[in-house]
């Protein structure tokens, strides 16, 4: 087989179905089927709904949230800070799944703590202290320090969607994303201290300035770790909810767009069923415009004057697949960036797959010279 039909034939790049972490997994369902009765009797909080410890709050919101926070595969934190904790649904999940870490919950609503004291003490949690503070004040944990400060819903979807400080509805306020993140940096050890910051909105200018105002406030984004929580029903794909990771640095340091873009489009590429594909002129320009490549496979066959070559590269926090012949069939695919090892693998088998059908083969090996992307060739 040559030709346009050994093009329309070369293998289907398929991403396995991501190994979830089963412990934490069943951490989750366990610390689920624990609420119905830990929550009785506590109904809707503080004045306005700000969130409802309904089931379909649950299924929609928390459930997605914990699976996340699950699927982090965190080393066990000694010390947690959790601000703006409200009714302590996120802050007992904490603290049920690192049992050994001590758990500090603060939320300047006096109400919200009453519901999290209830819940722990009904959760028999004993590594949970509960504060009232305004997580805002400069200098509010002084002499403290935490591996792992979390915030989920505290700052910016209220305030990026027209909402001013201060508005009805708004009696516990809303802090600025900057008090909290001076905060947070404060009470993290450079290094090793990690930020989980979990907010959702509509747009991707959203994003950017969320994330750099985060890494202006001395954190190093860690775009490989962060992840797009999807919501567990279609109807409310509108919004986005994003969980940052960050670990605290000894400097500022700053995001560019592109970071963003390719976070974005590995959170696509992650959750369409349909990659998204550029074919033709539009992949090759955009292929040649992609940064610095790091290559992960290239195979080249050639029977019979045609060539098939497919490449595998990693670009940023990217993994890109670019195929194409001496025919100028072109085409680009994005990739979740975990999916390297498997996609590796499948273009293996098929470089081995065509050299037994009598295919002259060449892969090509990382050059270690600066400026070449895919250099030497072995047969
Ligand atoms: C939308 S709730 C989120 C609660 C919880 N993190 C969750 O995900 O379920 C926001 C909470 O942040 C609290 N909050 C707002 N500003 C705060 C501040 N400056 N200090 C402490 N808590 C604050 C509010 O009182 C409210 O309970």
């Amino acid at each position: 087989v040559i030709g346009y039909e050994a093009w329309e034939r070369r293998a289907r790049l398929w991403v396995p179905t991501l190994q979830r972490n089963v412990t934490t997994r069943l951490d989750v369902l366990r610390y689920l089927s624990m609420l119905p009765d830990a929550v009785r009797g506590l109904g809707h909080r503080y004045g306005d709904s700000l969130f409802r410890a309904d089931w379909g709050w649950v299924k929609m919101s928390l459930r997605p949230y914990l699976s996340a926070v699950a699927d982090l595969d965190l080393t066990p934190p000694r010390s947690i800070l959790d601000l703006g904790c409200g009714d302590g649904l996120v802050t007992c999940f904490y603290a049920v799944l690192f049992p050994t870490a001590e758990v500090v919950a603060v939320d300047q609503c006096g109400v919200c703590l009453i519901t999290t004291q209830t819940l722990a003490s009904r959760l028999g949690l004993r590594n949970l202290r509960i504060l009232q503070v305004d997580a805002s004040q400069e200098g509010m944990f002084s002499g403290w320090q935490f591996d792992l400060v979390v915030a989920r819903s505290l700052v910016l979807h209220r305030l990026l969607h027209g909402e001013p400080r201060g508005s009805e509805g708004d009696e516990y306020g809303v802090p600025l994303l900057t008090d909290i993140l001076r905060t947070s940096r404060h009470v993290l050890r450079p290094g090793d201290g990690m930020l989980i910051s979990t907010e959702r909105w509509d747009r991707a200018t959203d994003l950017w300035y969320w994330t750099s105002t985060i890494a202006s406030a001395g954190f190093d984004i860690d775009w490989v770790t962060c992840r797009s929580i999807a919501p567990t029903t279609r109807a409310l794909s509108r919004w986005r909810s994003f969980m940052v990771v960050a670990r605290a640095s000894e400097t500022p340091t700053t995001v560019q767009p592109s970071d963003v873009l390719s976070f974005l489009a590995n959170v696509e590429a992650l959750s369409q069923s349909q990659r998204p594909i550029l074919t033709g002129y539009t992949a090759e320009s955009l292929f040649r415009t992609l940064g610095r490549r790091e290559l992960v496979f290239v195979f080249e066959a050639t029977r019979a004057g045609f060539m098939l070559r497919r490449e595998l590269h990693h670009v940023g926090t990217l993994l890109v697949s670019y195929d194409y012949t001496n025919w100028h069939e072109r085409e680009l695919s994005f990739w979740p960036r975990w999916a390297a090892e498997a996609l590796e693998a499948q273009l293996r088998g098929e470089a081995d797959a065509l050299h037994g059908h009598g295919w002259d083969v060449l892969r090509f090996l990382p050059d270690t010279r600066p400026d070449d992307q895919v250099a030497t060739a072995v047969r």
